[in-house]
């Protein structure tokens, strides 16, 4: 018992150093990043030229400061201890370090004033404008040096605050087709009030606040359409990422977990340490950096409910996820001694939980509905029982936890008799699982199936989902490509034998919490069942031939979108398009309002059989218009954020505006979003054609409309999750097929209606089926 004591006491004493070098080496390198990032878009290193400079200048008797140094030299209290020749050597020193900061700055505001500039995004490919000519190599020039990953965030521009002119004119022009004459000139006459009264009012408010607020947007964005939202987050406001659509890497549960949770923390550490790249967007000739400040909350990360609103919760340190799995919470630390745990050590410890064969405790099961019912009482609940002791403790290392993993006892993916049905199955569990099941409040949590399929579910306030894609792209990569298994399916790694068992979460829950569990757990359920998914990958072409006929694959699939919605209900409706403004400090999304005019006159001369060439030169029009509007929206010139600005403004102000308040409540009946894949160079879709992501998607948004979320993977292909309300009786997300017969009709070889009726359960089954057919898209191609 001594001997083993002293060991303890060794081992213990052994982690404590390692863990101080650990931690003063941790310093060190935060102290270092922060001095690359501070200087940027300089190197630390230039201070020395800098100093030198000036140096060699006063060593050939002139004075490069112009009597600035005999200044310094006067008030430095320096003569007691230095001979007069040290004394100019550090007032030489001290002014080249002031200049060499000034310098920074300089640079810093250049790149500011340089990123501001968006008109190259205008121009047509090849006719680039002669500002856009001198404008490239300066942005290259000045942002040419590594960067970390924070480190252009003080050069990026500031959203600016369009004029109320602008945004009720875009407006209006944006609902001319969805409205008949009359209810347009209702609507013009409320706008054109608005414009020229409380309009102008509010928009000094705003205008004020652009002034000291980082972004006008982001802030009130956040709270009021997150956080102060009261229903349900799960299916309103979380969405899901899908694993790889054919290939399971492994099909060990417990292994999935192992490589999965490893490279979701090496990809912690790369964002702790700031070694992931910025993500950056390609113009020709250079790149320009997208704002970073949504990594900042991925990890560590929860929201935590409030009566009025919810929170959200971020820790510093946090050493270990949170795991479910048949009713039961776990505590698994991932670090030992300051080292982060092998792959196949995780799998061991995850193979400890599900041989753990213990039961639930009273309540505990089903605990998680509390994340998924109506915010209020779940805000009473935690206050009133999970303010102390065990729940407390409990309710703690749920919250602190890197992030959640849930391991779920079912099989999920395209598989089995039904590999379509299936598919719709995999999405809604992903979305909302048994309501239960996964911790809606994290940041995310992340779902390992007993099949070895995997998949996530990202709360939406911290982030959007081009950030959460980010993170799930290089997971599966590095899962699959990186770590890998071994040839019976588990994780690489050595393996210290003695590692702690998992630790149980205890909970003391009384009957009035496990009256509420069951209330919420009701409205959760009824909100589930009542979600009809449906997930096609659509394999008859992708972006390269739509590409060979020069036109931008998004707005192709956003025309061809509109026209299944126009014959699946008779109309044109509002439709939402996520883009993102990140070009901008703290820059989150903006809706492309991407039914235009010019779509809708497509559309239109389409179904009455007008000529090719007149639905050939319309349709022209309408993707031209299409990205235009996509661009307007990314560079800070949308309509739909400025307006959700001035009605928080009328809001604070007590004042009504019929307009906004219209305008704010209109539901969108298509709601859409492209998700980007970002690091094609992780897949090697050559070697590895089936390691093809499925993308993820979201619940329906209008309880009447589609939620349409689309992924665009490699040259051939576009995968498609569609959500809408079963108890509408006027959706049906299954009616892709005929949606599919759209696409491929708008794409068929001339624009009179072609028949063709792909039979996508063919697709499913046969993964290596791709139907060749030249003659598609030659329409549109002709010019
Ligand atoms: C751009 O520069 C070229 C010569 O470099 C000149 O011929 C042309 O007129 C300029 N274009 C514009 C729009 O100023
Ligand atoms: C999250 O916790 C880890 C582990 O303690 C820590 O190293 C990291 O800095 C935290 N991440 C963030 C973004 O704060
Ligand atoms: C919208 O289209 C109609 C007819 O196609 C046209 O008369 C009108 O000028 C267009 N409006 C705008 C703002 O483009
Ligand atoms: C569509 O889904 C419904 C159930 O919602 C099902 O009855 C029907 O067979 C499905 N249709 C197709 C074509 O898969």
């Amino acid at each position: 018992a001594f001997a083993c004591s002293v060991n303890v006491a060794l081992d213990l004493t052994v982690t404590i150093y390692s863990n101080g070098l650990l931690y003063i080496s941790h310093q060190i390198k935060t102290l270092v990043n922060s001095l690359i990032k501070g200087v940027y878009p300089a190197s630390p290193s230039s201070w020395l030229f800098v100093a030198i400079g000036i140096l060699a200048t006063m060593y050939m008797q002139s004075d490069p400061s112009m009597g600035l140094i005999t200044k310094i030299q006067q008030h430095l209290p320096l003569h007691m201890s230095l001979s007069a020749q040290g004394q100019t050597m550090v007032s030489a020193l001290v002014f080249s370090t002031l200049l060499w900061l000034s310098l920074i700055l300089a640079l810093r505001f250049c790149l500011k004033l340089l990123l501001s500039y968006h008109q190259w995004m205008f121009e047509k490919h090849g006719r680039m404008s002669n500002t856009t000519k001198v404008w490239v190599p300066l942005v290259r020039l000045l942002s040419s040096r590594k960067p970390l990953l924070y480190s252009y965030q003080s050069s990026l521009p500031h959203l600016p605050v369009p004029a109320i002119q602008d945004t009720v004119s875009r407006y209006l022009e944006s609902v001319r087709p969805l409205l008949t004459d009359p209810e347009f000139k209702r609507m013009s006459d409320l706008a054109n009030e608005f414009e020229s009264n409380l309009g102008n009012r509010l928009q000094r408010y705003l205008k004020l606040k652009a002034l000291w607020a980082t972004n006008y947007v982001s802030d009130w964005w956040e709270e009021y359409v997150y956080l102060r939202s009261r229903g349900p987050i799960m299916v309103n406001s979380n969405y899901y990422g899908m694993d790889f659509l054919y290939v399971t890497p492994t099909s060990v549960q417990a292994a999935r977990a192992g490589n999965t949770i490893t490279a979701l923390l090496l990809y912690r550490r790369k964002v702790n340490r700031e070694e992931l790249k910025p993500v950056r967007l390609r113009v020709p000739g250079t790149v320009i950096p997208l704002c970073a400040a949504q990594c900042e909350r991925m990890f560590n990360t929860t929201r935590t409910p409030g009566v009025e609103t919810d929170v959200l919760q971020h820790w510093l340190d946090s050493e270990f996820v949170a795991v479910y799995h048949r009713g039961r919470y776990f505590r698994l630390w991932v670090y030992r001694a300051g080292r982060l745990l092998s792959p196949r050590e995780i799998e061991d410890q995850i193979q400890r939980i599900l041989d753990d064969a213990s039961p639930p405790l009273p309540g505990e099961e089903k605990l998680g509905a509390l994340t998924a019912g109506d915010r209020i009482p779940w805000a009473q609940m935690r206050k009133q029982y999970f303010s102390s002791g065990v729940n407390k403790r409990s309710l703690d290392i749920i919250e602190r936890a890197a992030f959640f993993v849930t391991l779920d006892d079912e099989e999920q993916g395209m598989r089995g008799d039904d590999p379509e049905g299936n598919l719709d199955r995999y999405a809604k569990s992903l979305l909302h699982g048994k309501c239960y099941d996964r911790w809606f409040d994290k940041s995310f949590s992340v779902v390992i199936y007993k099949n070895g399929k995997s998949g996530l579910n990202a709360e939406h306030s911290w982030a959007d989902a081009p950030t959460v894609a980010h993170l799930w792209e290089y997971t599966l990569a590095t899962d699959a490509f990186q770590l890998g298994y071994t040839e019976d399916g588990h994780c690489k790694g050595d393996v210290e034998p003695s590692l702690p068992q998992p630790q149980r979460l205890v909970w003391n829950i009384p009957a009035e919490v496990q009256a509420q569990v069951s209330s919420s757990l009701a409205v959760a359920q009824a909100l589930a069942d009542d979600v009809d998914c449906h997930v096609f990958p659509f394999r008859e072409f992708g972006k390269g031939r739509i590409k060979k006929c020069r036109v931008s694959p998004d707005a192709f699939i956003q025309i061809s979108l509109q026209l299944a919605y126009y014959r699946d209900r008779g109309g044109f409706c509002l439709t939402y398009e996520a883009s993102m403004t990140r070009l901008f400090r703290e820059g989150r999304t903006e809706t492309v309002r991407s039914c235009s005019n010019e779509s809708c006159a497509f559309i239109t001369a389409l179904e009455s059989g007008e000529t090719e060439e007149e639905c050939r030169r319309l349709f022209q029009l309408a993707s031209e218009r299409h990205q235009n509007l996509y661009r307007m929206a990314m560079t800070g010139a949308g309509i739909d954020r400025h307006l959700f600005c001035l009605y928080v403004v009328s809001k604070y102000l007590g004042v009504e505006s019929p307009f906004l308040k219209e305008v704010l409540s209109e539901p969108w009946r298509l709601s859409t979003s492209q998700t980007p894949v970002q690091q094609m160079n992780l897949f090697d879709l050559k070697n590895h054609p089936d390691f093809i992501s499925l993308g993820g998607g979201f619940g329906p948004v209008a309880d009447d409309g589609y939620g349409v979320s689309y992924i665009i993977v490699g040259e051939d292909m576009v995968n498609f999750h569609v959500s809408s309300k079963y108890s509408c009786s006027q959706t049906v997300s299954n009616v892709s097929v005929s949606w599919i017969d759209d696409l491929l009709y708008l794409l068929s070889c001339s624009p009179t209606p072609c028949n063709t009726f792909v039979n996508k359960m063919f697709y499913c089954v046969n993964p290596a089926y791709r139907p060749k057919k030249p003659g598609c898209l030659s329409w549109l191609c002709q010019s």
